[in-house]
């Protein structure tokens, strides 16, 4: 089954055709990071002006770069949900009026499940069950992941997503948005010896996550100080080894009570590569295995849209005509699923 997905739950725009037989075929990305960089943050009205803007020209070249013929696309899929509401509404909007006109099926895709199955778009997936760390602008999740929609959360965060905390930290120090690129570029030059910040909530059980902490911690040792170049890196490089360490002791200890040996990690924060790194370490000692989606499947794109969409419409779900998004959406309330791929 041909299908094309479409993303556009924040400020990205992404379209994808992903086909069961030959993999994935395309996926073209506009990213309006420089349009909200001038607001220091998303502005849920431009991103949604701008996707109607961008998505038709990228569904046409998609469809072009992955030479489907007329009538060669048989399903659908756009994310429904969880994201901001009017830039949902464009891509499901396009989506489900591109599907009524070829007469093909369509499905609202959960934003968070497309990250959670990125990585089973290289070329060495992992295999069920593995333990989920979901890291992006909006989520910070531990998800035991029995096969596709069988999604239990260990634990979540209680105030800041992990991503949110990099950006607000990132605006603090004056480097930018979107932040998480920014704190480790200039984190590279940093001395990691002269300060090290808190790792919130890992000296007590659970799999819970708290980042305001953290982000008040900065701003309390900051204030005090002169920004200069090297005060930046410096601050930089201790918070983002606060945030990796934090992240990477609730994984270990996620791993140990689900009773898993995989880890995979996705969404935009899954590209940082300290993270990475940890981890890899973390899982080799303890004679585990981590997975990743490449880097530009990390944060958000219209392949693990497409991915998701087709294992699930080839399995025969549907999408009425009367649809709807969802800004707020719990990976739980998704559906099991019965087919081959779970
Ligand atoms: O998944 P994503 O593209 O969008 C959401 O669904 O939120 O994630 C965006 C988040 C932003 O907070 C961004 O600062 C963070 O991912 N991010 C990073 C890195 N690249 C993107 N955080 C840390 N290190 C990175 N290299
Ligand atoms: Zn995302």
């Amino acid at each position: 089954m041909l299908v094309l997905g479409i993303e556009t739950s924040c400020d990205d725009t992404g379209v994808a055709v992903y086909d069961t037989e030959a993999g994935l075929k395309s996926h073209c990305l506009a990213s309006q990071v420089e349009l909200h960089a001038l607001y220091g943050g998303v502005v849920p009205e431009l991103a949604a002006r701008d996707h109607v803007k961008l998505l038709m020209p990228l569904v046409e070249k998609a469809l072009q770069e992955a030479e489907v013929p007329d009538g060669g696309v048989e399903g659908v899929a756009y994310t429904a949900g969880p994201g901001l509401s009017g830039a949902l509404l464009v891509g499901a909007s396009l989506g489900r009026a591109l599907a009524w006109a070829w007469d093909v099926p369509a499905l609202g895709v959960h934003h968070m499940e497309g990250h959670l199955l990125a990585p089973m778009l290289e070329d060495n997936p992992p295999q069920f069950p593995f333990v989920a760390l979901l890291v992006s602008g909006g989520h910070t999740l531990l998800v035991d992941v029995k096969g596709i929609g069988r999604y239990q959360i260990l634990g979540g965060t209680l105030d800041d997503a992990v991503g949110e905390a990099f950006d607000k930290t990132a605006k603090l120090l004056g480097l930018g948005y979107p932040g998480g690129p920014a704190i480790a570029k200039a984190a590279q030059s940093g001395n990691p010896e002269r300060w090290r910040f808190p790792r919130p909530m890992t000296d007590r059980p659970g799999l819970d996550f708290s980042f305001s902490g953290l982000k008040t911690y900065v701003r309390n040792t900051v204030t005090p100080l002169e920004l200069d170049e090297s005060t930046i890196a410096d601050v930089a490089c201790a918070f983002q080894d606060a945030a990796v360490d934090t992240l990477m002791i609730k994984c270990r200890r996620a791993l140990e009570q689900a009773g898993r040996r995989r880890l995979i990690v996705a969404g935009g924060v899954g590209a940082n590569l300290l993270l990475r790194e940890r981890l890899r370490a973390m899982t080799e000692e303890n004679g585990k295995e981590v997975f990743y989606p490449r880097l530009e499947f990390c944060t958000d794109n219209g392949a693990m849209i497409a991915y998701a969409g087709c294992i699930r419409l080839a399995e025969g779900e549907r999408q009425d005509l009367d649809f709807s998004v969802r800004p707020r959406w719990s990976l739980t309330e998704l559906a099991p699923f019965s087919g081959a791929a779970a």
